[in-house]
């Protein structure tokens, strides 16, 4: 059973967090997700999909995710004094989804200034699995430097960036397929309808050219 950590932050994509965070929460793996979400991440979770998850109350885990959850714990961006705010607190992984290049660029020089940020430090410093999902266009020299510095440590950089090898139908299709490839990272089960298999040159039943991203 996984104990998962998920920050959201303030970029555009709040729906990968909302879709994540449902997928892990049905999750017979999962047994623990502790939530925490920057003060812009409820700003923008706000305009993107029409939520008010400010608070840490129950009623933010029915804003995401339709329903109550015991598996959720949500924690106060601004509460540096949280069980995984510690090391000594076992959490499995950390997935920042959406991540700003605001958080990104200071969990890359450790400034640790809210939860977030402070509970990425940890699972560093611990040497656990951190998942950064950025989004930005373009990306300037200092946003490249910082994920490069990251991807250094280890640090898995998944940009939300959606691919369309699996011909998805709608814009449902392409998230889930992007958060079936978090799901990867963070070693929780699902059954992905979409992985990719090779191409099959016509006629001799061979894989050929191709790669799934
Ligand atoms: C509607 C909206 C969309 C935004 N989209 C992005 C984005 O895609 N990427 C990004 O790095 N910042 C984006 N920002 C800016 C961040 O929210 C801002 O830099 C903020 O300070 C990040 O704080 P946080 O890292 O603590 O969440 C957006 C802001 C708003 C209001």
């Amino acid at each position: 059973m996984k104990s998962i950590t998920v920050g959201i932050t303030g970029a555009s994509g709040s729906v990968y967090a909302q879709k994540l965070l449902a997928r892990l929460n049905e999750s017979p793996e999962v047994s623990r997700i502790d939530l925490v979400i920057s003060q812009a991440g409820v700003r923008v979770t706000g305009e993107e999909l029409g939520l008010n998850v400010a608070g840490t109350d129950g009623r933010v885990v029915r804003e995401l995710l339709g329903q109550d959850s015991e598996k959720v714990i949500v924690h106060s961006a601004n509460d540096i004094g949280a069980s995984i705010a510690s090391g000594s607190y076992l959490s499995d992984a950390m997935v920042i989804v959406p991540c700003s290049m605001g958080t990104l660029g200071a969990i890359a020089n450790g400034v640790s200034k809210d939860l977030v940020q402070r509970a990425a430090d940890v699972i560093i410093k611990e040497s656990r699995p951190l998942i950064l999902v950025p989004r930005e266009t373009p990306l300037n020299v200092i946003h490249l430097e910082n994920m490069l510095k990251l991807a250094r440590l280890g640090i898995r950089i998944i940009p939300a960036m959606p691919s369309f090898y699996h011909h998805p139908k709608t814009v449902d299709d392409l998230i889930e397929h992007f958060i079936h490839r978090l799901l990867d990272h963070l070693g929780v089960s699902h059954e992905q309808l979409t992985r990719w298999e090779g191409t099959r040159k016509k006629g001799s039943g061979e894989s050929g050219m191709g790669s799934g991203g």
